[in-house]
């Protein structure tokens, strides 16, 4: 018997099969789960229709992966005909998966203070904006014992050079996800963030995960850095029946990288390195 059997949801933010969200449905579908997907809208004049085929080549391998259709969180009228589809396949979901972020490359590279007004609106609109639309779309069909959960960065809590405006962005959405855990509380729907440690997924190499890789293996208390396995079994575990009573939870996984106060065992590499 599966974790996730009988359970139905929505997993928004798979690109590819390095995607975190990716990582959490597989684990959902080998439990029993059933999941409904969605993809970037393909430019029109892309005949391949890159973005769909890639996230097509993840699903195709899953009987309970019931639908993919088309999502830019920009725009209202695509995240309504998603939950038209999700409630004529479904009727009703128990699980919903936001891992959803996106900022201009060069805002991305700029030191915060020179973020450019039309760059900070759109960071700001895909990536914290959008699980308030989703989640305000989706009350309805999610039902009075599911979970909503999100992806964000340490980067939100603690200045992290480099981050630049992902971290005001993933500040706000950690906001977010307690105000809307109080507003959907009554309705039985959970609201929780999972906080990862950094992973090679193309939006981890547009935020540069390189160098934080180095970091966090000689920094994080378990000397090393966390797999995609792991981040997709703890989202998993965010959406199930186990996390029953967490809401408004910012939940780490990272090797335990937040806890420290001090650079930690990458103090013995610098000794070594200048004595
Ligand atoms: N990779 C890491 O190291 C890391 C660590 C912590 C948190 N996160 C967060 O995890 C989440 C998923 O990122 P990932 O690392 O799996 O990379 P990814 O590139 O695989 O996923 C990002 C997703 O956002 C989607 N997206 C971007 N703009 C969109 C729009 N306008 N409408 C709809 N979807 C849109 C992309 O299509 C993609 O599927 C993000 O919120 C990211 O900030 C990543």
């Amino acid at each position: 018997m599966g974790l996730f059997d009988g359970k139905k949801g929505l997993i928004l933010g798979v690109a590819n099969d390095r995607s975190i969200a990716w990582a959490i449905a597989e684990f959902i579908m080998k439990e029993g789960g059933e999941c409904g997907f969605t993809h970037l809208p393909d430019r029109p004049d892309d005949p391949k229709r890159k973005n769909r085929r890639r996230v097509a080549q993840c699903t195709e391998q899953y009987q309970q992966a019931r639908f993919l259709v088309p999502l830019d969180v920009r725009d209202d009228s695509n995240i309504a005909a998603v939950m038209e589809q999700t409630a004529d396949t479904f009727g009703t979901i128990d699980f919903l998966l936001h891992s959803i972020a996106y900022a201009d490359r060069e805002d991305l590279k700029r030191d915060t203070v020179e973020t450019s007004r039309d760059g900070f609106t759109l960071a700001m609109e895909i990536s914290a904006y959008s699980l308030i639309a989703v989640s305000n779309a989706a009350k309805e069909i999610l039902s009075p014992r599911s979970a909503i959960a999100t992806m964000t960065y340490f980067g939100g809590e603690k200045c992290v050079p480099g981050y630049n405006i992902m971290g005001v962005c993933k500040a706000a959405l950690d906001a977010i996800v307690r105000y809307l855990a109080f507003d959907l509380g009554p309705r039985g729907i959970r609201v929780n963030a999972l906080s990862a440690g950094p992973l090679k997924t193309l939006a981890g190499s547009a935020a540069g995960v390189g160098d934080m890789l180095g970091l966090y293996a000689h920094m994080a208390p378990l000397g090393r850095n966390v797999t995609h396995e792991e981040v997709g079994k703890t989202g998993a575990f965010l959406l199930s029946d186990l996390s029953d009573g967490i809401t408004g939870e910012i939940l780490h996984i990272d090797g335990g990288y937040n806890a420290m106060g001090s650079p930690g065992r990458l103090l013995d590499l610098i000794r070594t390195a200048t004595a």
